[in-house]
């Protein structure tokens, strides 16, 4: 299946894009919330199957020093195709300007940043917005 890439937040159909994270079974994302951070983000990528949106991922950063990578997400029938690695390793080159590029990984999907050498981090913090949060991302000792 030939698979499109696009860097532009033009003409994106936001309710497909919803309906990618329902998909990986993420929470609900409303589409216009995700036009509106799509829209802040500093690089977004799409991959697109028969115009249908099936994977995307997105920097969001201050412009200087920090960046971040966010949101990437393939739909479960097209992973294990190299999409997710293709938009990682594009949005990591995108972000070489800065002091610090980090992400945090969804539960149990770290072996895959891994693989792409991103290191884990030693000194990481998060303030817990919930149980859940504290349970899946804090290491409490
Ligand atoms: C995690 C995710 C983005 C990976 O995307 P993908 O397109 O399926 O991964 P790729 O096909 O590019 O895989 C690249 C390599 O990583 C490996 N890999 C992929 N997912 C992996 C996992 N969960 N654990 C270990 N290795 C993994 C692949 O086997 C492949 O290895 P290879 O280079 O030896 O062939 C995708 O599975 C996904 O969207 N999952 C649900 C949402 C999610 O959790 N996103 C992560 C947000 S932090």
């Amino acid at each position: 299946m030939e698979i499109k890439y696009s860097h532009s937040t033009d003409n994106v159909d936001w309710g497909q894009v919803s309906n990618l994270f329902r998909t990986v079974s993420w929470s609900h994302r409303d589409p216009d919330a995700l036009r509106r951070a799509f829209s802040r983000s500093t690089h977004v990528r799409f991959a697109l199957c028969k115009e249908k949106i099936v994977a995307c991922g997105r920097t969001i950063d201050d412009g200087e020093f920090y960046a971040m990578v966010v949101d990437l997400v393939v739909s479960p029938e097209f992973q294990g195709e190299g999409i997710g690695r293709k938009i990682l390793c594009e949005l990591k080159d995108a972000s070489e300007s800065f002091i610090f590029t980090t992400l945090i990984s969804a539960v149990g999907k770290e072996p895959f940043y891994q693989k792409q050498g991103w290191l884990k981090q030693k000194t990481g913090f998060i303030w817990p917005r919930s149980e859940q949060q504290s349970a899946d991302h804090a290491i409490c000792d």
